[in-house]
């Protein structure tokens, strides 16, 4: 069969997809333009894609023998699964592989905005660190400080364990309750989304993006927050309103934000940008060699069993497409 791989992936991993079908692969550091995606589909069975890809039904449209996505990721919201769905194309991801690489990133993130790590770094690259002094820099304790996680899945649950290791105090809101022993394991209390915005020195974001969580932190959840707190995404930009987020940051409501992910990917708010009390990285949270590379084995993994027309680990929509389970 003929699969369209839209990144550059190191060889011993192409050739495992070549040991079977007939792979085309899209070379280059850049996003795949949307027209020379849509050209490069037709024809294919199967595509092996990124969380810049976007597959909506226009681009579905266009395709003739597609039959599975397998997303290089494990948000999707690049996909319109629905729309998948309809057409009979199964869409896989690539969960659990990159939740504790994430987890780090959001501890860093913390640490990063709390303690000023950027901010002092840059003073000290300009020449500006003139002497210790006991008033100068001076940041906010991460240790003993309550952590809210708003949407504790995998990579929730693992930024609740890494907190634990700086004695915080963790609460969580999410859709569904944990267990009272799953709560009671894993050392987190439940309250709900404004209970946790108003009780919390450290907000941190874990929800995938969907219609229900777009803006999840507006205005008024920015308000809400306790005065000096924090703000870190980790999950999705447009979860987060982020004209809302600076000026909460720029009235000093907020004491800092610090970002991975970006509303209008990869624009930044250029007022973020100005701001001394944001750290701002460039999606980077599942970026480490041994996390990658698991992402790619596995998103090949999905690919593979689909066009065997095998049940893939990590199927979104399996059921929905009526498929027996082998
Ligand atoms: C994902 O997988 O969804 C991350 O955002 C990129 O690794």
């Amino acid at each position: 069969m003929n699969v369209l791989v839209s990144i550059a992936l190191p060889d011993d991993l192409i050739s495992k997809i070549k040991s079977e079908h007939s792979v085309t692969v899209h070379h280059g550091n850049q996003p795949m333009d949307p027209e020379e995606l849509r050209s490069l589909l037709r024809g294919k069975h199967g595509i092996l894609c990124t969380i810049t890809d976007k597959i909506d039904r226009e681009l579905l449209n266009n395709t003739d023998r597609l039959m599975v996505v397998a997303n290089y990721g494990v948000g999707y919201d690049n996909i319109d699964l629905e729309a998948c769905t309809e057409k009979g194309v199964l869409v896989t991801n690539t969960p659990d592989v990159l939740t504790d690489a994430t987890a780090d990133l959001a501890m860093a993130l913390i640490l990063a905005v709390a303690r000023r790590v950027v901010e002092g770094d840059l003073m000290v690259r300009e020449n500006r660190f003139q002497a210790w002094t006991p008033f100068g820099f001076l940041g906010s304790e991460v240790s003993g400080k309550t952590l809210g996680i708003v949407g504790l899945g995998r990579i929730g649950k693992a930024v609740a364990r890494r907190a634990h290791g700086f004695s915080m105090k963790v609460l969580y809101y999410n859709r569904n309750r944990l267990a009272p022993e799953h709560e009671q394991d894993l050392g987190v209390q439940y309250v709900d989304f404004m209970d946790l915005l108003q009780e919390s020195d450290f907000v941190s974001i874990h929800v995938p993006l969907t219609r229900q969580t777009r803006h999840m932190i507006g205005t008024k959840e920015l308000a809400a927050m306790k005065s000096g707190a924090y703000l870190i995404n980790t999950s999705r930009g447009p979860v987060v309103d982020e004209g809302a987020l600076v000026n909460a940051l720029r009235n000093g409501h907020i004491a800092g934000a610090a970002l991975d992910v970006y509303e209008r990917e990869p624009l930044v708010h250029p007022e973020l940008l100005k701001m001394k009390n944001t750290v701002l990285l460039p999606h980077l949270g599942s970026a480490t060699s041994e996390t990658r590379r698991k992402m790619a084995q596995r998103a090949i993994e999905n690919l593979l069993a689909a066009l065997r027309n095998e049940r893939p680990r990590d199927c979104l929509n399996w059921e929905q497409l009526n498929k027996a389970t082998p």
